[in-house]
């Protein structure tokens, strides 16, 4: 390289590199297989259990979080990312699936297709939280909706459906932790007497707790302040206060629950952060993370918010990177991808053309071919070949090319033959056969 060049090349400013969002992630090829691992097993988790997959856009219009996840939630009043688009409409990315999905089966008249209707979905989702381990602005979900039927059988099946996913990954360290909401009518009198309750211990609330005393009460029972935990330990309990038709409707869950062996243990201060849940209300725990990993519930008064119809409802999201920390602790290590069988060497111009049209042939018959054709000499590439641990490499040089013909070499002995390149698919699978 001439000097002026070089100093030319000195005086270049730096770029400045754009950086990924804060809280948002990229999945990494190093990570690709966990992932690749916890969709198949999600999928075949789904399919099993007669789900059918169902997606829906990341953009909604804000105002249908408001209306049903509650304009008192952590989720609408901090962690929206709510924008107005040029034709002024108030928009927001997505911070959770249920309330989506909602809006299609009604927009959709999904209710004919099937009742209940069971679907799933995957997909990223949004909320704006002071990032942290296992806390992200963009995360993903796995979602169970089953929606048209107010039968406790089905908030059983949302469980076991979701322990099965943990069953499918090898996860060990999960149990479920369950709770009864009630309905509107015992609700309402339970929040009277939590308010009462709380009354007089207002000055030793927490702020936020302060500030959910008349807006959200029973999310008092949520805070993990020390303060808020101690007075928490004589509140009255929702069990205490259910209906006849509540109680009924919790003792069947918890009876299915536990005819279908799940690990679960009541928690009378599960309350959950979404406004739109009645009756059981559950999350699946990880031992190992000590944190939750999936969540969900009853949702019967969904879709009257939004629609004026009542369609009971019942369902639950795991969060997919708390699952994938849940792998990690639990070293629960998959080994998905087909191990590569062949290495392809080309040295020239020419041979280097015609590789891609071999590979394409082997790889279209479904072997995995791999090659290092921006290293230039044989010898470099066939260390590469050693490196990939293949059985065979295929070595194609300027004669080969004009021959019609191509060097199969067996990477164990070093034995080496010249073969037709027309008939490279057939000798290779032939070569392969176990
Ligand atoms: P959720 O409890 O808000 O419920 O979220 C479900 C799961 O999503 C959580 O248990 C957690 O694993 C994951 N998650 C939530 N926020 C974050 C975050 N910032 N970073 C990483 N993971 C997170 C719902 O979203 C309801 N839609 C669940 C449902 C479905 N209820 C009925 N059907």
């Amino acid at each position: 390289m001439s000097s002026s060049k070089k100093s030319i090349e000195k005086k270049q400013p730096k770029k400045e590199l754009f950086l990924g969002v804060k809280g948002m992630s990229d999945i990494l090829p190093k990570d690709a297989d966990l992932w690749k691992y916890v969709w198949q097993v999600g999928h075949t988790t789904s399919e099993v259990h007669d789900f059918h997959y169902i997606e829906t856009p990341i953009a909604e219009s804000a105002g249908l979080f408001e209306t049903t996840v509650g304009v008192a939630t952590d989720i609408v009043e901090k962690q929206m990312y709510v924008f107005t688009t040029k034709g002024n409409d108030r928009l927001t990315l997505r911070p959770e699936g249920t309330a989506p999905v909602m809006r299609s089966y009604l927009e959709h008249h999904l209710g004919y297709f099937a009742s209940p209707l069971k679907v799933y979905y995957y997909g990223p989702m949004f909320r704006y939280e002071k990032p942290q381990a296992g806390r992200e602005r963009q995360f993903h979900q796995w979602g169970f909706e089953i929606i048209g039927d107010s039968d406790p059988f089905y908030d059983a099946e949302i469980i076991r459906t979701s322990i099965d996913f943990f069953r499918g990954l090898k996860c060990k360290s999960l149990i479920v932790k369950i709770n009864s909401i009630g309905c509107r009518t015992c609700r309402a009198s339970y929040r009277e007497s939590l308010k009462r309750f709380y009354h007089s211990k207002k000055d030793k609330l927490c702020e936020n707790c302060v500030n959910r005393y008349d807006k959200n009460p029973l999310r008092l029972l949520d805070c993990s302040e020390e303060g808020c935990l101690t007075l928490r330990a004589d509140a009255p309990l929702i069990l205490d206060y259910l209906c006849q038709t509540c109680n009924t409707h919790f003792k069947a869950v918890l009876e299915l629950v536990e005819d279908n062996g799940i690990p679960y243990e009541m928690d009378p201060y599960l309350v959950r952060g979404l406004d739109y849940y009645n009756r059981t209300v559950f999350e699946l725990y990880s031992t190992s993370l000590k944190s939750a990993v999936g969540g969900g519930g009853r949702y019967d008064y969904l879709a009257e918010a939004l629609s004026g119809r009542s369609v009971p409802a019942v369902g639950v999201a795991l969060g997919m990177e708390r699952v994938i920390h849940v792998l990690r602790a639990e070293e629960i290590v998959p080994h998905l991808k087909p191990r590569p069988k062949i290495f392809f060497a080309a040295v020239g111009d020419q041979a280097k053309k015609a590789s891609m049209r071999l590979m394409g042939d082997i790889r279209m018959s479904g072997v995995v071919v791999v090659e290092a054709l921006s290293k230039k000499s044989l010898k470099s590439q066939l260390k590469a070949a050693d490196k990939a641990r293949v059985p065979l490499a295929l070595i194609l040089g300027q004669q080969e090319v004009f021959e019609g013909t191509i060097l199969v070499r067996d990477m164990q002995s070093g034995a080496q033959e010249s073969i037709l390149s027309a008939k490279l698919v057939d000798e290779i699978k032939k070569r392969l056969r176990p």
